[in-house]
């Protein structure tokens, strides 16, 4: 079963694969994050709970700020077939344990660029990842041309690491929370 996220995070609904979809096509999206390739946003949104299972993937979409609480294990109270607005999404891949670990990417819609969606969204998740997943380490990687992404590790006190395959890499582990 699907962890239940922390406020302001849900988990993807079909009414979402428009907005999925737009956002795959958004160049500095596909630039900066990797996008599944070869799968359509409907498919990729069904295959959650299995890659959750398999510890490959727990992607959560960022609620637009202001959208109404909404049951978070993914449903909308009276309205199941409704779309809320999304800002964006915050997701978790290549799960390793001993010691547990997760890469976190992120990516936020252009129209709510630049108003701290991502510095709240990923500052709640990483808080939630080191407790509620018992995750040891969090880790982010980032082109250092990316200024904005750089810009968010190092305003939310994530460790650089240094640099590794052309990527700066960054880490989070239970001593950020302290
Ligand atoms: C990176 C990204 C997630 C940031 O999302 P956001 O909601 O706009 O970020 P925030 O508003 O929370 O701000 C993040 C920081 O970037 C800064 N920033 C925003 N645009 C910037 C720019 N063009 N150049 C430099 N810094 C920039 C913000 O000022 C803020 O830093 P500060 O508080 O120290 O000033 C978003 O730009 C995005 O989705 N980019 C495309 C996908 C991507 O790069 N994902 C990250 C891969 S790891």
């Amino acid at each position: 079963m699907l962890p239940t996220p922390p406020e302001g995070l849900r988990h993807w609904r079909p009414e979402d694969a428009p907005a999925l979809e737009a956002a795959w096509s958004d160049p500095a999206v596909v630039r900066w994050s990797s996008p599944p390739p070869g799968l359509d946003a409907l498919t990729w949104i069904a295959g959650a709970e299995d890659r959750w299972a398999r510890r490959l993937a727990l992607d959560l979409v960022i609620e637009a700020p202001g959208t109404e609480r909404a049951d978070r294990r993914g449903r909308v109270a009276g309205c199941p077939e409704r779309a809320d607005p999304l800002a964006g999404e915050v997701g978790f891949s290549g799960f390793t344990s001993d010691p547990a670990r997760a890469e976190l990417g992120v990516w936020v819609a252009a129209a709510h660029r630049g108003a701290d969606v991502a510095t709240r969204a990923v500052g709640a998740v990483t808080a939630w990842a080191l407790t509620e997943l018992h995750l040891e380490q969090l880790w982010a990687r980032t082109d250092p041309a990316n200024a904005p992404a750089r810009a968010l590790f190092a305003r939310l006190g994530w460790h650089r690491l240094g640099e590794a395959g052309g990527n700066v890499i960054w880490s989070a582990t239970p001593t950020l929370l302290r």
